[in-house]
């Protein structure tokens, strides 16, 4: 399974790639989370990223692009994309690497939400930075607030989840992400999800959508 998750801050990307890890052992490589850890582990990576992070503008596609090559290597067996590529130059570098990998995308999955849905569930997010397992202070809340249930430890809210940090974020998407839509929609590789549902028919929809599950089951 080799799939790209594109969509809004908050669409659910991470949710929803999560939900295939555990059901299929699908590897989510998420960007966001990678450049987390460097940003902890105060590595040069972590600390050139900082800044474009904290401001909710995206870190520069030469740097990503850098930090996909290794990442890549180690999924032969496929990945699913979360947050990248989001410019039309990394989507063209990542076609250049899969082409030469003879790995073909299997599909594009859009999840795509209204702005105040998108804020509200930005503002209410908690997150294990150990784990990068996610909660929702209001539809998904953990059994105990501020505690993570797996591991016992604590939950932190995203630096980034700040009101003005979000609607940087949003307004960076529609400028710099969105015209991936039209990109692979040409290529007919786009399918579309409504993450206006609740987690499990997201979940559902998403599996029919990409053939993992008969429709209607
Ligand atoms: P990144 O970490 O990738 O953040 P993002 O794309 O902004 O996405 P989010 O993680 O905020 O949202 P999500 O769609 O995964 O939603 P989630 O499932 O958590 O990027 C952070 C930064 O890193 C960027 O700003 C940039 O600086 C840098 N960066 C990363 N990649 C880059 C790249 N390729 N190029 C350049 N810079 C890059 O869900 C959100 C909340 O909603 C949670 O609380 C969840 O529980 C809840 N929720 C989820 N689904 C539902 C549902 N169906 N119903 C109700 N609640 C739901």
């Amino acid at each position: 399974m080799r799939l790209i998750f594109l969509g809004p801050p908050g669409a659910g990307k991470g949710t929803q790639a999560r939900v295939l890890e555990r059901r299929f052992g699908a590897a989510q490589i998420s960007t966001g989370d990678i450049l987390r850890r460097h940003r902890a582990d105060g590595t040069d990576l972590g600390k050139q990223a900082e800044g474009y992070m904290q401001r909710g503008e995206l870190v520069p596609d030469d740097v990503i692009i850098h930090m996909i090559v290794g990442e890549l290597d180690q999924h032969p067996s496929g990945f699913i994309m979360d947050g990248f590529p989001r410019t039309v130059a990394q989507a063209e570098a990542l076609d250049a690497m899969l082409t030469r990998k003879g790995w073909p995308i299997d599909a594009v999955v859009l999840f795509d939400a209204d702005r105040a849905t998108l804020i509200s569930r930005l503002s209410a997010r908690w997150s294990n930075p150990r784990s990068g397992r996610t909660y929702n202070s209001v539809t998904n809340p953990p059994k105990k607030a501020g505690i993570d249930d797996d591991d016992g430890g604590p939950l932190v809210q995203r630096v980034d989840d700040r009101p003005e940090t979000v609607a940087k974020r949003l307004d960076v998407y529609d400028v710099q992400t969105r015209p991936l839509v039209d990109y692979y929609r040409k290529v007919g590789k786009l399918v579309e999800v409504d993450a206006l549902q609740n987690v499990s028919d997201v979940a559902g929809q998403l599996l029919r959508s990409i053939r993992m599950e008969p429709a209607g089951h």
